[in-house]
């Protein structure tokens, strides 16, 4: 419902722009109609001021540092809830009943396993091919095995492709990881929770007992959460955009992970360690700093800065206190790159740069040494923060394709290039 109404008067006359409120955030101001009406685009390259649809699943207040999947705050359902719950509550909206949750968890337990052909396509792979371009690949080749139920405007079809992609992430991620080793496959356990499974499928082998660590377990499972879902970020911003052509989600999907992959996004978590490990002791903090204030040098302290978090990212404490947690239970608390970071954390956040600009640590900052504590290389990161928001690019994917209001994403430009000109014969130029 428009609320009020925004004038924009220009030297063509002005344009009504009517307003909408949200439940809760700024309004927006509809500029559907302004081309049509004054001849004049929006200008907004990143979209840091565009909302680009209107939508139920999470809200970020980057102010306060509030996050909420479905209205519930992001710390109680860390506390509280599983992955497997979140999932749920993402994708339909409302926390299950315990026979929901149930028959939910066993439609994932059921669906783990990959195609033995699909399993194959890793061979194609050199064993150092990055862990992220495999899972991508591999991701978007899942059109090509499941043509019976790509109807996208069936909402069994839309289902049945949620549980698949939610449940074999996971068993995609720990074939790119063993192929990378050049160890054997290791299939999934429909006896073990969705942790407990990933777990096993990363690190345990045929020639001997693997011991599930539930501290190991309970810490990824904190991580996904955490990680399940965050508004119209770069990468689900890419699937709704991808999804709007009409094109099956499978390939939708396999271009948020592409999205995803970025140092500016989900790859930070990989480029946080190697800076950490490039910057060895914290006596060289102040040098790295520096670099990160100079403008003429590229690099920036990874792990650092929001678009949206101008406060703190909620997660990222959540992730810090675990940290300490989770390497003490682990027997790793003396980890000299965990207390280098938490040095740089103090450094950083006393610097007038930092505190000027608001940039703070992100969810990427401390995730990657939760990750190495728990035996996953670098590589393996971006992976992990994939599996994690596949529930939330699918659960955007749905509400796109279901959106009344939806139509393929085409932007227009400020065009700055030539005006027209006439071709010249390549024996007069
Ligand atoms: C994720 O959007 C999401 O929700 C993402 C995410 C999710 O859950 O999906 O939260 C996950 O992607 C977290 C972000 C991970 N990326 C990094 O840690 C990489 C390092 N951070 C930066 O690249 C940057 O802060 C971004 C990309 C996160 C945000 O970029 P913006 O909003 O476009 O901000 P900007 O680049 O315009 O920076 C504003 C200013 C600039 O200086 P000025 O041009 O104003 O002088 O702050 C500076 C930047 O140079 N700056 C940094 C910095 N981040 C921003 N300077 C040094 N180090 C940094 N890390």
């Amino acid at each position: 419902m428009s609320d009020k109404n925004y004038t924009l008067t220009g030297e063509s006359g002005s344009a009504d722009l009517p307003s909408y409120s949200g439940t809760l955030g700024p309004d927006v101001a509809d500029v559907r109609k302004l081309y049509a009406q004054q001849n004049i685009f929006t200008f907004d390259p990143g979209f840091a001021s565009t909302a680009s649809c209107r939508s139920e699943i999470t809200f970020i207040d980057g102010d306060e540092g509030v996050l909420l999947y479905r209205g519930y705050p992001v710390e109680q359902l860390a506390k509280n809830s599983s992955f497997i719950e979140v999932c749920y509550l993402l994708l339909y909206g409302e926390l299950p009943t315990k026979a929901e949750l149930d028959k939910f968890d066993n439609n994932i337990r059921t669906h783990t396993m990959i195609n033995e052909t699909m399993l194959r396509l890793f061979n194609g792979f050199h064993h150092d091919a990055h862990p992220m371009a495999m899972v991508s690949g591999v991701v978007g080749s899942m059109s090509a095995f499941y043509h019976e139920t790509m109807d996208i405007h069936n909402a069994r079809h839309r289902e049945i492709f949620s549980h698949r992609i939610i449940a074999k992430l996971p068993t995609i991620a720990a074939a790119a990881y063993k192929h990378s080793l050049g160890q054997p496959f290791v299939y999934p356990r429909n006896d073990l929770d969705y942790s407990s499974n990933l777990l096993q499928m990363f690190f345990s082998v045929p020639a001997e007992e693997y011991e599930i660590d539930s501290v190991a377990a309970e810490a990824i499972d904190l991580l996904l959460i955490l990680h399940a879902d965050h508004e119209q970020n770069c990468s689900t911003s890419t699937v709704r955009l991808a999804g709007s052509s009409g094109t099956n989600p499978y390939s939708a999907i396999a271009a948020g992970i592409a999205a995803l992959w970025g140092p500016a996004h989900g790859g930070a978590n990989e480029a946080v360690l190697r800076m950490l490990e490039q910057i060895g002791s914290a006596k060289n903090i102040d040098e790295y700093v520096a670099k990160a204030k100079d403008k003429d040098d590229p690099f920036r302290l990874m792990g650092f800065g929001h678009r949206v978090y101008k406060n703190f990212d909620p997660r990222a404490t959540i992730i810090r206190d675990m940290c300490h947690k989770v390497l003490a239970k682990l027997g790793r608390d003396d980890d000299p790159l965990f207390e280098l970071a938490l040095e740089l954390e103090q450094v950083a956040l006393k610097d007038e740069y930092f505190v000027e600009k608001k940039l703070y640590p992100n969810v990427d900052f401390y995730s990657g040494i939760i990750y190495r504590a728990l035996g996953f290389q670098p590589s393996m990161f971006t992976v992990m923060f994939a599996i994690a928001r596949t529930v939330g690019w699918v659960s955007h994917w749905q509400e796109m394709i279901t959106d009344p209001e939806h139509r393929i994403g085409r932007p227009r430009q400020l065009y700055v290039g030539p005006a027209a000109r006439d071709y010249i014969d390549v024996a007069k130029r």
